[in-house]
């Protein structure tokens, strides 16, 4: 696996990579970033994969200074699974200068969900995926379901932008206990990891009554959240949304929905989402 830390160096190696997928990611890699990394290999003859903390995504009272950084032990595990690729630039190299340009996504997309809570944070995603995307000029990317409101962003941006990227998503990866896997769960003391599956079955509760037939969402959502706070959580949010825009959905349609939650834990913020 080559290490590329500057944009020229990875242009220079660019037109030798052929047909390529792509998996960007904040580094602290686990199982659900590999599940990225072998899908990828499915797709096309050569993978890359970025390691880079995006201090544009984070709110000034989040953890961007306290980001778990660990280049060696994820190049190795890069590397074991197949990786040709890492494209790891610092700070310096990603924003040479103050980004003032941004990718602005729509209210109608960020003004919802982790947008409510996250202000600025899909800009600063939009904003270094497409400066990524302009690096490695990949055919293919792939992002986990795990960050499903980061998905539509990111496809609507591809699709307004005909950027010549296709996008897949994929499957969430979990612990055997239903925990989504995530680099914050490393923040959660060993009383918090006990309780986090939590957050999981709750929206797979949801599913199973949806699915049987519960078209009361608002009773669903605030029944939820009450169990979410008792168990020991801060409930941001708990919503019932339709998959295609994740506006809140409408009980009497026969859309194709999703279940999505937000919840903090002590000083952890977890998110998971559940399709129905
Ligand atoms: P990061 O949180 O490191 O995640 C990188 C990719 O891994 C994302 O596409 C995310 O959805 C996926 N992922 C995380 N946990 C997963 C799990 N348990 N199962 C499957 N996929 C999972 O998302 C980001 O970084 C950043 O916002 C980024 C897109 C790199 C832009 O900075």
């Amino acid at each position: 696996m080559r290490i590329v830390h500057s944009v020229s160096d990875f242009r220079a190696l660019r037109p030798t990579l052929g047909r390529l997928a792509f998996v960007p990611t904040m580094g602290n890699l686990h199982e659900g970033h590999i599940s990225l990394v072998r899908a990828a290999l499915e797709h096309a003859d050569r993978v890359a994969a970025s390691i880079f903390v995006n201090r544009l995504q984070f709110g000034p009272a989040e953890d961007f200074s306290r980001y778990p950084r660990t280049l060696a032990e994820d190049a190795a595990k890069l590397e074991e699974a197949g990786v040709d690729v890492l494209f790891a630039p610092d700070e310096d190299e990603m924003y040479p200068a103050p980004q003032t340009y941004h990718v602005e996504p729509p209210a109608s997309q960020v003004g919802i969900l982790e947008g409510e809570f996250r202000a600025g944070h899909f800009r600063g995603v939009a904003t270094v995926v497409m400066k990524l995307f302009q690096i490695v000029q990949p055919d293919i990317a792939l992002f986990g379901k795990k960050d499903y409101q980061q998905l539509m962003v990111l496809r609507n941006m591809v699709a307004q932008f005909a950027v010549p990227v296709a996008v897949v998503g994929c499957d969430t990866i979990r612990a055997d206990d239903g925990l989504a896997l995530s680099s914050r769960n490393g923040y959660l003391s060993t009383e918090e990891r006990r309780r986090a599956p939590q957050l999981h079955e709750e929206l797979q509760h949801i599913r199973q009554e949806v699915l049987g037939g519960n078209r009361e969402f608002d009773e669903l959502q605030a029944a939820a959240t009450t169990r979410l706070d008792a168990g020991g959580w801060r409930t941001e949010y708990v919503r019932i949304c339709r998959r295609v825009d994740l506006q809140a959905a409408e009980p009497a349609a026969g859309e194709a929905l999703v279940v999505l939650a937000a919840a903090r834990l002590g000083t952890t913020r977890l998110i998971d989402n559940v399709e129905i």
